[in-house]
């Protein structure tokens, strides 16, 4: 159960700005990982902004996530250099792998598989990245062995 009196100290920290909601959502997602109804419902009754527009703009930004997500993220750059070089292959044999879709989080809570633009390392594509960590001239087979590593030992990679 989220500690919601840190939902309250973060809007306190923004009640001189005019217009704090995304600065306060970013600091709640920051806190709790993502922005659960039971937090989002907080945040209305302190800033008391209304529900609606609070979900509205929680699920307009990018940058927001209402759903929990996996210890290891894994976003896969599909653009241009990386799809002539093989992505889909990568990410299908990923999504077999892990026997999710992209956007969904597997059910032991360990991977959640996202797109990604175009990670500024297409020299080496394709690219993938989990975590902070980024993985170049992937085979499907490479990164399979780069996400049981993970699995393996948590968050150590090769
Ligand atoms: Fe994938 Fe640039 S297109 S890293």
């Amino acid at each position: 159960m989220p500690n919601l009196n840190k939902v309250d100290t973060i809007v306190k920290s923004y009640e001189n700005m005019r217009t704090p909601l995304i600065y306060i959502l970013k600091d709640v997602q920051n806190e709790f990982g993502h922005l659960s109804e039971e937090v989002l419902t907080q945040v209305a009754k302190t800033t008391r902004i209304p529900l609606s527009e609070i979900y509205g703009v929680a699920t307009f930004y990018s940058l927001f996530t209402v759903k929990s997500k996996g210890k290891h993220i894994i976003r896969c750059c599909n653009n241009a250099p990386c799809h002539v070089n093989g992505s889909n292959e990568v990410l299908d044999k990923i999504k077999t792998y892990l026997g999710i879709e992209v956007g969904e989080t597997t059910a032991d809570g360990e991977f959640t598989l996202e797109y990604t633009s175009c990670l500024g390392v297409c020299a080496v594509a394709p690219v993938l990245m989990v975590n902070e960590e980024i993985y170049g001239n992937l085979t499907p087979e490479k990164a399979v062995a780069i996400l049981k590593d993970y699995k393996m030992k948590g968050s150590v990679h090769a």
